[in-house]
């Protein structure tokens, strides 16, 4: 029996979103090893978590001598030197000054979650405001403030104000600036949501499982002026596209916004459990035991932490993710001219989205294609998902240290996946065992 089918046979369906039958059991580098021996290029690095590609030697080097002389495994009622170690990292490495303090958890759920309590609870404010498509976590108290359409069935907190995020390629109002976006939040600060009961405004600085949509110029600068004017925190989900990933190292950077609070996830711990919050004192040290669980402050994985910041320095992995980022943007430019299901490319850095549309300037979403290439391409030696309110975006968040080979490797892959589906020689029904999302 295959590794594929005993899976199905025995791990729940509840925590899989499965786009083809991809059974691991290897990897190195940017390569995963299939269980049929296939290598295959990780275009997504499990969700943008492998940071510096499957086995990096500066991980495996850090997590040994952690666990050689392991420090206990939490941080609840002891300190530990790798976790401090981080905390004091990540307060060095985040701009602004003022007391700050470091939160450390297992993923960007719990960390988002703590953020949407503490927030609250420090301020007073019952309110929070978030994006429309927005992926803050798979929690209760994460999917408490998202509104992605993958979590129908999730409670969303009372008082949640739900704005649209703009996205440049299908303007909100028809005003591809963003600006009725955030004339409408005065609006209903004067209506329906009165600025002094919120909170915090969550951010993803490129709405990434909602489409990987980057905003449009200066949108984030006016939306973020008006809530600091009314004394909101601003929160910047770097869950995703942080750590280096858009070129710079926290992704809001590109918008000249300077948050209060900072999640950062996946490719902090580069594939192990590891989450931060970088925040004010006022708000971090609220009140102990407020957010905790057994092993959050983790002496290995805070290792593995300090390993992916000293490798991202040391590799220059930020230059490297601008580089190759555009490189691979511009093979997909090249590609679209001669695919007429491409109807848009953005991104930063190696957080890369293709949309993929019908119907030319009516813009059809393609789903069905993008479930087809998606497999096609796996098949081919390609690994990558789509996301998107219309699941209809191809998302690429390849390892940090991606080089420009690799990325040439996939355009060829997906060219040929493009013109195989174009030729119909990928069979309608090939993902229908495959509800992606
Ligand atoms: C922006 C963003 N925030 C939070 C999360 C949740 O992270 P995790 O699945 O590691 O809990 C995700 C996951 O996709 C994400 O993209």
């Amino acid at each position: 029996m295959t590794l594929y089918r005993r899976d199905e046979l025995t791990l729940s369906k509840l925590q899989k979103l499965r786009f083809f039958p991809l059974a691991v059991t290897g990897g190195a580098g940017s390569y995963l090893t299939n269980e049929d021996g296939r290598r295959l290029l990780d275009f997504s690095a499990s969700w943008g978590a492998v940071s510096l590609g499957h086995g990096h030697t500066a991980i495996r080097e850090a997590v040994d001598r952690a666990f050689a002389n392991q420090a206990g495994a939490s941080t609840l009622s002891a300190a530990n030197e790798p976790a401090v170690r981080l905390g004091e990292a990540l307060l060095a490495r985040m701009p602004g000054g003022g007391e700050r303090r470091v939160w450390l958890g297992h993923s960007g759920s719990d960390a988002n979650e703590t953020v949407a309590r503490a927030v609250v609870a420090a301020t007073g404010r019952p309110r929070i405001i978030s994006f429309a498509g927005a992926y803050h976590g798979g929690t209760a108290g994460s999917m408490a403030i998202s509104a992605h359409g993958v979590q129908k069935h999730a409670k969303r907190a009372s008082g949640l104000h739900v704005i649209p995020y703009p996205d440049p390629y299908r303007p909100y109002g028809d005003d591809p600036t963003g600006g009725l976006v955030v004339r409408e939040l005065e609006v209903a600060f004067q209506k329906d949501c009165p600025p002094d009961q919120v909170a915090a405004l969550f951010i993803e600085p490129i709405m990434s499982d909602g489409g990987l949509i980057v905003p449009p110029p200066g949108f984030m600068k006016r939306l973020t002026d008006l809530c600091r004017s009314h004394g909101i925190l601003i929160v910047s989900d770097e869950v995703k596209v942080g750590m280096g990933r858009s070129g710079l190292f926290n992704c809001i950077e590109h918008e000249g916004v300077q948050p209060d609070i900072w999640v950062l996830g996946k490719g902090l711990g580069g594939g192990l459990p590891l989450s931060a919050v970088i925040g004010p004192a006022p708000i971090m040290d609220y009140a102990a035991s407020f957010s905790m669980q057994t092993l959050h402050g983790n002496a290995v994985c805070a290792s593995a932490g300090l390993a992916v910041l000293k490798t991202i320095e040391s590799e220059n992995l930020m230059e490297n993710a601008a580089k190759v980022g555009a490189e691979l943007q511009h093979g997909l430019r090249d590609l679209a001219r001669r695919h007429g299901l491409i109807g848009d490319i953005r991104g930063r850095g190696l957080a890369v989205g293709v949309e993929l549309v019908t119907g030319g300037r009516s813009r059809e979403p393609a789903t069905k294609q993008a479930a087809q290439l998606v497999y096609r391409a796996f098949e081919l030696g390609l690994v990558l998902y789509y996301v998107g309110a219309n699941s209809n975006v191809l998302e690429m968040t390849p390892p940090l240290n991606l080089t420009a080979a690799e990325a040439a490797e996939a355009i060829s892959i997906l060219d040929r996946a493009l013109t195989d589906l174009s030729e119909g020689r990928v069979p309608d029904d090939i993902a229908a065992n495959f509800a992606g999302w």
